[in-house]
């Protein structure tokens, strides 16, 4: 049985483990996952568009089948020009719940053939969250375990701390 393309939505500012936990684990279940990185934030971004991409292709350059692509506007438009009609998302805690229900009832009002597909996001990030990450990475705290080698060089020349070799 064929499962498709799946799209896998994000602002991913930055991308952390648990983003990375689930396009990996994701990747196994569909014959291809897009890591769809959206261009416009209602939040203050650290990191562009166009930075957020290449820090995503660089994280997951050894993951078979995903690609990283930007997008603008709105989701389903997006999706549906991939010709997929599966969106994944993550849910690490019951408080993300609400969020992602209005979310995935809003796109399915939209565009009836979406199906958004949640998938559980690994116990050992599920307290994880891109501002957290930012904030430890701003005070130079230990934050390895929290991002991918590559972004957490990134993350280092951002707030001005060296990078690691
Ligand atoms: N592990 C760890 N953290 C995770 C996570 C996981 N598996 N999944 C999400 N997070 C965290 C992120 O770190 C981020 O933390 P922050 O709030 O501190 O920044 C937060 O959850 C948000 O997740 P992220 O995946 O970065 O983006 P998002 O959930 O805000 O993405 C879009 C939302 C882009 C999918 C949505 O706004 C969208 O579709 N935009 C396009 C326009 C559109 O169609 N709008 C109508 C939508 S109904």
């Amino acid at each position: 049985m064929s499962l498709g393309t799946a799209i896998y939505p994000g602002f991913f500012d930055p991308f952390t483990m648990g983003h990375f936990n689930i396009v990996e684990r994701a990747s196994r279940v569909f014959d291809k996952v897009v890591v769809a990185v959206a261009a416009d934030s209602p939040k203050q971004g650290l990191f562009s568009s166009d930075e957020r991409v290449a820090m995503i292709k660089e994280a997951l350059k050894s993951t078979k089948n995903v690609e990283v692509e930007g997008f603008k506007g709105l989701l389903v438009n997006y999706v549906l020009e991939k010709k997929s009609i599966v969106l994944i998302r993550g849910i690490r805690t019951v408080s993300d719940f609400e969020y992602e229900f209005q979310m995935a009832l809003a796109n399915k009002v939209m565009s009836e053939e979406i199906e958004t597909f949640f998938m559980m996001t690994d116990s050992k990030y599920s307290y994880l969250s891109s501002t957290i990450i930012k904030e430890v990475a701003r005070l130079g705290g230990d934050f390895s375990q929290m991002v991918p080698p590559s972004v957490m060089n990134l993350l280092k020349a951002k707030y001005g701390h060296q990078p690691a070799r």
